[in-house]
């Protein structure tokens, strides 16, 4: 994969970012980051402790700190979480730079399917009206990616990925 070229992984919780992203760094043979997991290093504590004990407003100062952090560092592919790309002050940082951004969008329904499915404790989707306000909401931010990626119910996230690198690598990195 091309030296400059970087790419973020978007989109709601439960579409399967994490996954795509392990997927795509595994078939580009390159580095991964997932900014959710170096919070939770960091921070010795789960996101959900972390919103819990201290409230959304820091999580996404400590969000926003972490990412400045990532966007340093030599991993090619990065994984939001769900509300990162929301907040201003990150996309300008993310567009400062030379990523690529992915909007990877499913329906609601898969979405809350795999969100209901985790062990995962997400305190901004604890019931499915507010997840589903809360993803409405937001399709008019995640579409402010440069790429826009539908997966297909039938598709899975080995896929998905798969899809990824023909499709957007080749138009963008060649
Ligand atoms: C959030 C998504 C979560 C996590 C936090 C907030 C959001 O990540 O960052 O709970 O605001 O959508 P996932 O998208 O990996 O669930």
């Amino acid at each position: 994969m091309s030296n400059e070229k970087r790419v973020i992984l978007t989109g709601f919780m439960g579409v399967g970012k994490s996954t795509v992203a392990k997927h795509l760094a595994a078939l580009l043979d390159c580095e991964r980051i997932d900014l959710d997991s170096v919070i939770q290093y960091n921070e010795h504590r789960t996101i959900a402790e972390i919103i819990e004990q201290e409230g959304i407003e820091r999580f996404r100062r400590i969000e926003t700190e972490t990412l400045r952090q990532i966007l340093e560092s030599s991993a090619k592919i990065i994984a939001l979480g769900g509300g990162a790309w929301t907040i201003e002050e990150n996309r300008r940082l993310i567009k400062s730079r030379n990523y690529t951004t992915v909007w990877l969008e499913s329906s609601f329904e898969h979405c809350w399917l795999n969100i209901s499915a985790s062990k995962r404790v997400r305190p901004l989707a604890r019931n499915k009206s507010d997840a589903l306000r809360l993803f409405e909401e937001r399709q008019r931010v995640y579409c402010l990616a440069d790429w826009h990626f539908i997966i297909k119910p039938e598709l899975n996230s080995f896929e998905v990925a798969k899809q990824i690198a023909e499709e957007i690598f080749f138009y963008e990195f060649n």
